[in-house]
């Protein structure tokens, strides 16, 4: 089950807004369409958009093949400006930009040449990215119990990465060791990805999911019915400091309320060097529309007033340990995670 598919003049994604109900595919043949699907959560996922940043951008590279370098460079710097402006707070999307952007501004002046290494760079990040996560799922099942339930939120799976998933990706090494005897998923309103993509993702894998609305996580605690927390992130500040969607600081709170440990899993590309704390990340706010209705239907008076955060910071201090590539952290964060960068 792959979100993202390189076609060589084209990306082919799984339109995440059709599932579970239908399992169709977008063909991504202009820069356009790439940035446009990211804005709508076609395809969603911090390791997932910035993949599609970087093949986004390799796109716009093809496209303008034909000028001669420096209007080559101009019409790419237009189109990564529109680019990361499709969404602001997986720290993906710049991160990788960045690394194909730097292949386009190198010395050479064969545009041709400089599309072949931009598009093989973008290439190498998505390969990356399944490594990266297959890494994660080793080292963070290794630190499960024998035996245990964990909770998870929103969708940190194959379809949110390149393939396996970050918090999913524990899930599933740790499944197949005989580890996990249930998942509760999170229902994740506003836009249900726990419902409609978690849960669909375990249900296609056979490992057993139960779903439950955001609000009976905290009774999943105290009922001692999930014994471990694990979500993804879309953004890691140096403090450790995590942005990941709407409801997971919640769940951090209630999980040291109930003394169970609360896991973030994430690659290191999640993780932005430049900033200290969690006070700097952008969080997007989005449209008002995605609370007053489910699933396009209304639910709510049509001019009442909505806060609609896609995503929230969970403090250092609240997350037990985060799961890289590279092991794990555990707090203090500072220094350790600074030391990541290459
Ligand atoms: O708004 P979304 O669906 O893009 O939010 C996704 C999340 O919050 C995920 O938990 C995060 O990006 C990690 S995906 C491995």
């Amino acid at each position: 089950m792959n979100a993202l598919e390189w076609q060589g003049d084209s990306l082919k994604i799984i339109d995440q807004t059709k599932l579970p109900l239908f399992l169709s595919y977008i063909v991504c043949s202009d820069y356009e369409r790439i940035v446009q699907a990211i804005r709508r959560l076609e395809v969603r996922g911090a390791p997932a958009i910035g993949a599609c940043a970087a093949f986004a951008l390799v796109l716009a590279a093809r496209k303008n093949a034909c000028l001669p370098k420096p209007d080559f460079l101009n019409a790419l710097r237009a189109a990564k400006v529109e680019i990361a402006g499709a969404r602001p707070t997986a720290v993906n999307l710049f991160w990788a930009l960045e690394r194909v952007w730097r292949r386009a501004a190198d010395n050479e002046n064969d545009v041709a040449k400089t599309a072949d290494a931009m598009e093989a760079e973008a290439v190498a990040i998505f390969n990356e990215d399944i490594a990266a996560n297959k890494k994660i799922g080793e080292y963070g099942a290794a630190v499960l119990p024998e035996k245990c339930a964990v909770l998870t939120h929103c969708n940190a799976g194959a379809l949110a990465t390149c393939g396996w998933g970050t918090a999913l990706g524990v899930i599933r090494a740790a499944f197949s060791q005989g580890k996990i005897t249930m998942v509760y998923a999170d229902e994740t309103r506003p836009l249900l990805q726990g419902a409609r993509i978690t849960a669909w993702e375990l249900v296609e894998d056979n490992i057993p999911v139960t779903l439950v609305t955001d609000s009976t996580a905290g009774w999943v605690m105290k009922k001692d019915l999930a014994q471990v927390i694990i979500t993804g992130a879309d953004r890691i500040a140096l403090n450790g400091d995590t942005a990941n969607k709407i409801g997971t600081f919640t769940l951090a709170v209630l999980a040291k309320r109930h003394n169970i440990p609360f896991y973030i899993a994430a690659p290191v590309s999640t993780i932005d060097f430049s900033i200290k704390t969690g006070e700097e990340i952008p969080i997007e706010e989005r449209a008002a529309e995605e609370v007053r209705s489910v699933l396009g239907a209304s639910v709510a008076p049509e001019t009442v007033k909505v806060f609609n955060p896609a995503f929230d910071v969970t403090p250092n201090e609240l997350i037990s340990a985060i799961i890289t590539e590279k092991g794990l952290l555990y707090p203090p964060y500072e220094g350790k995670i600074s030391s990541l960068k290459e």
